[in-house]
């Protein structure tokens, strides 16, 4: 599967989101990866389903909705109704994992389930054959600009033989502590989807940045 390169926007300057958002989808950007935060699950707070309408109103890029977030469930109405493409809920978050998923798929969007570093990939086997996208986090969430865990790769290559025991066609997605460097050791292990944001944003050239994430 062709590399898919997600900028996420948390790393932008939000001052000038929609300029951000349309310069990085120049430069080659694939998907746009919206990093929501409620202070609950992950300390800092974010963006709400205003701000993926007002990007859904700009364009037609593939939104990445990842929901860090306690009960999703409250949300995902909002965040499919304002555009989303796809939205990512974390298990740790959801104790009601499989309805939350087949809520997602009526509302006609791709769904995503993510794990923490410290969530065993054993928490989404019973759900496998229900998912679009698989994200392993490669930090813990809440903060961009922090350094890829190097266990996080042998959970990659554990979760990439699953979905290929499963014939699996969903996503493999990465996401935290992405570069140059990290990425290549990320795919190598099987991931497909690279979510980056100081890795692009932290630049002042993304079309550069971008291309040294594809080579
Ligand atoms: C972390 C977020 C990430 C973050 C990645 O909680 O889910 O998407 O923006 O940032 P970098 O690429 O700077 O590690
Ligand atoms: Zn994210």
């Amino acid at each position: 599967m062709k590399r898919i390169i997600a900028p996420s926007i948390l790393a932008a300057d939000l001052s000038r989101l929609g300029e951000e958002v349309d310069q990085v989808l120049t430069a080659g950007a694939d998907w746009i990866h919206v990093d929501v935060m409620d202070g609950q699950f992950v300390p800092p707070i974010t963006f709400g389903a205003g701000t993926v309408a007002a990007l859904r109103k700009r364009g037609n890029a593939f939104l990445d909705v990842h929901l860090m977030i306690e009960q999703p469930e409250l949300q995902v109405g909002e965040f499919a109704k304002a555009g989303a493409d796809l939205i990512t809920v974390h298990v740790e978050a959801c104790p009601h994992l499989h309805r939350v998923i087949q809520q997602i798929k009526s509302l006609n969007v791709k769904a995503g389930v993510a794990l923490n570093p410290a969530t065993p990939l054993s928490a989404i086997e019973p759900i496998i054959d229900d998912i679009d996208l698989l994200l392993i986090m490669t930090v813990n969430p809440g903060w961009g600009g922090q350094q890829y865990i190097p266990s996080s790769t042998e959970k990659i290559r554990l979760a990439a033989t699953l979905l290929q025991a499963r014939n699996s066609t969903a996503y493999l997605e990465v996401d935290g502590g992405i570069t140059a460097t990290t990425l290549p050791v990320a795919r190598e292990a099987g991931a497909n989807v690279f979510v980056a944001g100081s890795a692009i944003f932290g630049t002042a050239d993304y079309g550069a940045a971008i291309r040294s994430l594809r080579e």
